[in-house]
């Protein structure tokens, strides 16, 4: 049974390894193949064990396997998307299409409502299909614009959720 709950230092490892993974799947032709060879899990462990000690919004799902799937959220200054962001996402290859995403999803939602968020939103690469299922989900889409990676300009688009309920349930819904 895979549970989702607040990542633990120990998860750290499990975290990093999910993390250079899903962005190889994920991002292949979309990133520079180098950049996504040269990622590390040691740093990546390192960067989200860090991240769990100073008390940062790490979520992960969790089952025998170790670590599946993960996100992270943090409650930002408010600005025209919002004051919640949903930093990422990530799910294994072979735990797709079972439901871990949305969770990870709702607990997302569920910990910036905790932290007095009232809008949440999210930055998806524009060529990455996850997309769909944040529409699937109920997003609007509320942005578009750019961001640099390994000094390439790739363009993405912001999800929103306002108010931040309409996240928590629609994911519920979409279960
Ligand atoms: C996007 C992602 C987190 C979704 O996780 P998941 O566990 O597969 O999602 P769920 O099983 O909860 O899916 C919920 C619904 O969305 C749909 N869906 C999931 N991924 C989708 C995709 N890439 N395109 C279209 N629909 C998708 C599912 O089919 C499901 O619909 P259904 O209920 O009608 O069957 C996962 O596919 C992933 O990690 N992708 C690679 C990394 C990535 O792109 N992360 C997002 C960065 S912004």
């Amino acid at each position: 049974m895979i549970e989702i709950r607040r990542a633990r230092t120990a998860d750290a490892p499990g975290i990093g390894a999910v993390h250079v993974s899903a962005w190889r799947s994920a991002y292949a032709g979309i990133l520079p193949d180098y950049y996504l060879a040269r990622l590390s899990v040691q740093r990546q462990a390192h960067f989200y064990d860090r991240s769990i000690r100073m008390g940062g919004g790490v979520l992960v799902a969790a089952g025998r396997q170790g670590v599946v799937g993960f996100a992270t959220a943090r409650a930002v200054r408010p600005n025209e998307l919002g004051d919640g962001e949903v930093e990422t996402l990530y799910v294994l290859d072979d735990f797709r299409d079972a439901g871990v995403g949305s969770a990870l999803l709702r607990a997302a939602g569920q910990y910036l409502a905790g932290r007095a968020c009232n809008a949440a939103y999210l930055w998806v690469l524009r060529d990455n299909p996850a997309h769909f299922f944040y529409e699937r989900l109920g997003g609007k889409l509320a942005a578009a614009g750019t961001t640099m990676v390994a000094g390439k300009v790739i363009p993405q688009m912001a999800y929103g959720w306002n108010p931040i309920a309409k996240l928590i349930e629609q994911v519920i819904s979409g279960q």
